[in-house]
């Protein structure tokens, strides 16, 4: 049976986790793993989902099934996360999903199921891992332009022009907010030409919202989704609950539709269940219970998003320190894009062998595509940091 089967790649990011680990220099920089981390390098359960799981255990009585689209309140309070407390939810549904991953393959198999022949365009460059899903899913993937490399901005007339050439009814996937890798997010006008692109061509809106909450804010990460909302009559997005609420290995999230009317949302959700019974059957429980728990008890409500703005701020706050560090280094504001940029992730113009040197002389890790993670930033170590990117320069 497995004798044909050929050796897997080993994923790029895990194999650098792997050599950070083994790496002995005491002050080692990792800024390539792609999880939250705080001033002390620790990825700990936020106290609001600590406090959230006490009251799970002490209430939960069954550990029966949930269902294929999950907890319903859970569902609920996502669609008022990614859509707003005032959205019209006539038209939108939700299911529960294992993490934004899960979510992503759901719905990409549920858009397969019904535009079989449609493409689907993702940014170059892109979370490498929508490549697998998305090939997973059978659907045929085509590229847009995103970033210039350069000018460490959107390229966003390159990106536009993609998309006109693409075909009516085409699917394109969009990073609602803190663009992983780039760090380079669209301005509101922007993603207002966006909509109305996607209006004109009658192009599918697929978002992916990994991050939300890491950029401006919740509701502002969000009004990228929201225009669309206002604008269009469908779009889907895929929602994690894995770095907003450092529930990581919980697999925690939705997928969330707006369709043209009732009736078709009732239809897309019916066939979403279908989709997801024929997978893994039904969602885990306990990280959607614990995420319900968080967002609709007033007092967790508020710890959680003080925790949230706390991770937020810190993020901001490192993106500034680093920029002004390298602003001294080079004498000019070639880094100051770092500051501007969302999110957890950034990229920085180097070279493979100044990413190699710098993991080999200085025991700084970054992805070979220069993606670093802000919060891996060393607070304490900032100007050793800069020197050291400087000296490779
Ligand atoms: C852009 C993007 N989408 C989706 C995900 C998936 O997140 P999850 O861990 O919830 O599956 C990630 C995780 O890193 C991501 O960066």
């Amino acid at each position: 049976m497995f004798e044909s089967l050929p050796e897997s790649k080993p994923d790029a990011i895990l194999a650098l986790m792997e050599r950070f680990r083994g790496d002995t220099r005491a002050h080692k920089v990792d800024l390539g793993v792609g999880i939250y981390k705080d001033a002390n390098g620790n990825t700990p359960v936020l106290a609001a989902v600590k406090q959230a799981e006490k009251l799970l255990l002490e209430s939960q009585d069954t550990k029966a099934y949930v269902g294929p689209i999950g907890s319903r309140p859970f569902c609920d309070a996502m669609i008022n996360q990614v859509f707003g407390a005032n959205a019209k939810t006539d038209r939108i549904r939700a299911a529960q999903s294992t993490g934004g991953t899960g979510a992503l393959r759901i719905l990409a198999d549920l858009i397969k199921s019904t535009r079989p022949d449609a493409a689907i365009w993702v940014s170059d460059p892109t979370w490498p891992n929508h490549v697998p899903i998305l090939n997973a899913a059978g659907i045929e993937m085509k590229h847009y332009p995103y970033y210039d490399a350069q000018k460490c901005e959107v390229s966003f007339d390159a990106m536009m022009s993609a998309l006109k050439s693409a075909t009516d009814g085409d699917i394109v996937l969009l990073h609602g907010c803190c663009h992983n890798p780039t760090g380079a997010d669209l301005l509101l006008d922007q993603w207002q030409q966006v909509a109305d692109l996607c209006e004109s061509k009658s192009l599918f809106p697929f978002f992916d919202m990994a991050y939300q909450g890491f950029g401006d804010g919740l509701d502002e990460d969000a009004a990228s989704i929201r225009l669309f909302a206002d604008k269009l009559p469908e779009l889907v997005v895929a929602a994690s609950c894995s770095k907003n609420l450092g529930l990581y290995r919980e697999r925690t999230g939705a997928a969330l539709l707006l369709a043209a009317d009732t009736a078709q949302a009732d239809r897309a959700l019916g066939q979403l269940s279908v989709v997801i019974r024929s997978n893994y059957s039904m969602p885990p429980d306990h990280g959607a219970n614990t995420t319900n728990l968080v967002m609709t008890t007033d007092s967790l409500n508020k710890q959680w998003r003080e925790e949230l703005e706390g991770m937020r701020s810190r993020m901001v706050r490192q993106r500034s320190a680093f920029a002004e560090a390298m602003r001294k280094r080079t004498n000019s504001d070639k880094f100051d894009y770092i500051a501007h940029q969302k999110g957890m992730f950034s990229r920085l113009p180097l070279s493979t062998s100044q990413i190699e040197s710098l993991r080999d002389v200085n025991g700084i890790y970054l992805v070979g595509d220069g993606r670093i993670n802000v919060a891996g930033l060393p607070e304490e170590n900032m100007d050793a940091l800069a020197d050291a990117i400087a000296s490779v320069l």
